[in-house]
C-alpha cells in the first residue's frame, strides 16, 4: 500500500503535513513519541477521508529506532513513496553551559535518524524509480547562530545533505527537498526549552506546509518559507559573515540572559 511516512507528526508542522496530505487522499504512517496524540490524530484523519492512517510511537533519537521503523513498514507491507523527515528539536544558550547529553540527543534526532531513514527508504524508491523526500531544515541552517550553535549546525547539515541528494537522485525520478521554515507557531520553542527569538514575523504550520508542497511540485531542491524569511536569508549573504555573527550574537546574548 502506497504510504506517506511523517516523523514528528504529533504536533506542529508534522501534524499540519498529516492533515493536508490526508485531505489529499494519502495513506499515512505517523511517527512521534506521544502515543495518545498519534492515536487521536489517526482516528480523526481515518474518519475524514477513506484513507488508512497508522502510527508508530517511538523515540527516533535511539540508535536502533530508524532500523526498527523500516522493519515495521516491511511487516505492515507499506510502500513508502513519500518520506517527510520532520522530527526535531533545538536548544538555546551558551554552548559551554548547555547539557551535553541533550545536545548529543539533538544530533542523534536532527541528523543521525534523518540520514538513516533517508538511506533506508531511498533504496526501494531507487528500484521503483520514483519517490519524494522532504527534510525539514530551517532558516537557521543558512548561517551559524551564536547561542543556538548545535541546532543551527544540525540544520546546516540537513540543508546541505538534502540539496546534494536532490542532484544525485534527479536521474532516478526521485525528488528530494530541504524545507527551511523561519519562526513558526508550533510547540517547538516550549519543547526545545527555548525563548522565542525576538521581533521576528512568524508563520503558521499550515502556511509552511503549503509552501513546501508547492515547491516540491515545482521540483525545487530547497525552499525558504515566507517572503520575509527569504529576503532576510538572501540579504545576509551580502554582509561579511563576521558581522552577521556579531549582530546575531548581540541579540541572542541579551535574549538568553533575560530568559
Ligand atoms: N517552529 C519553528 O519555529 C521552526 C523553525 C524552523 C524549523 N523548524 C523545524 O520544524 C520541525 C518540526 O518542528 P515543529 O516546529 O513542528 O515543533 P513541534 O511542534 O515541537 O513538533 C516536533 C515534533 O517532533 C516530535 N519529536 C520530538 N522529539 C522526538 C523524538 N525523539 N522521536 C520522535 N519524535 C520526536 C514531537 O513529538 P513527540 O514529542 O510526541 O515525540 C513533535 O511531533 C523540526 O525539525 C524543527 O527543527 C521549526
Amino acid at each position: 500500500m502506497n504510504t506517506t511516512l511523517i516523523t514528528g507528526a504529533s504536533s506542529g508542522i508534522g501534524e499540519a503535513f498529516a492533515r493536508k496530505l490526508a485531505a489529499r487522499g494519502h495513506n499515512l504512517l505517523l511517527v512521534a513519541r506521544t502515543e495518545e496524540k498519534l492515536v487521536m490524530l489517526c482516528s480523526e484523519l481515518g474518519r475524514i477521508k477513506s484513507i488508512r492512517a497508522q502510527y508508530v510511537a517511538m523515540d527516533l533519537s535511539e540508535p536502533d529506532a530508524p532500523a526498527r521503523l523500516f522493519e515495521e513498514t516491511l511487516q505492515r507491507e507499506l510502500q513508502i513513496n513519500f518520506l517527510i523527515n520532520n522530527a526535531g528539536f533545538g536548544s538555546m544558550g551558551d554552548f559551554a553551559r548547555l547539557d551535553l547529553e541533550r545536545e548529543l540527543k539533538m544530533i542523534d534526532l536532527n541528523i543521525r535518524s534523518l540520514v538513516e531513514l533517508t538511506h533506508r527508504f531511498l533504496q526501494p524508491m531507487r528500484e521503483r524509480r520514483s519517490g519524494r523526500i522532504i527534510n525539514v531544515a530551517s532558516t537557521a541552517g543558512f548561517q551559524a547562530v551564536p547561542f543556538m550553535a548545535t541546532y543551527a549546525a544540525t540544520k546546516a547539515f540537513v540543508l546541505s545533505f538534502s540539496e546534494a541528494l536532490w542532484e544525485e537522485n534527479r536521474p532516478y525520478g526521485i525528488r528530494v527537498m530541504a524545507l527551511c521554515p523561519g519562526v513558526t507557531e508550533t510547540n517547538f520553542f516550549e519543547a526545545s526549552r527555548m525563548q522565542r527569538p525576538p521581533a521576528r514575523i512568524s508563520q503558521t504550520a499550515e502556511e509552511v506546509v503549503e509552501t513546501a508542497l508547492r515547491a516540491l511540485r515545482r521540483g525545487k531542491s530547497s525552499v525558504i518559507s515566507g517572503w520575509t524569511n527569504f529576503f532576510m536569508v538572501e540579504s545576509e549573504r551580502l554582509v561579511p559573515r563576521s558581522l552577521i555573527l556579531r549582530a546575531a550574537g548581540a541579540v541572542l546574548r541579551s535574549h538568553t540572559e533575560k530568559g
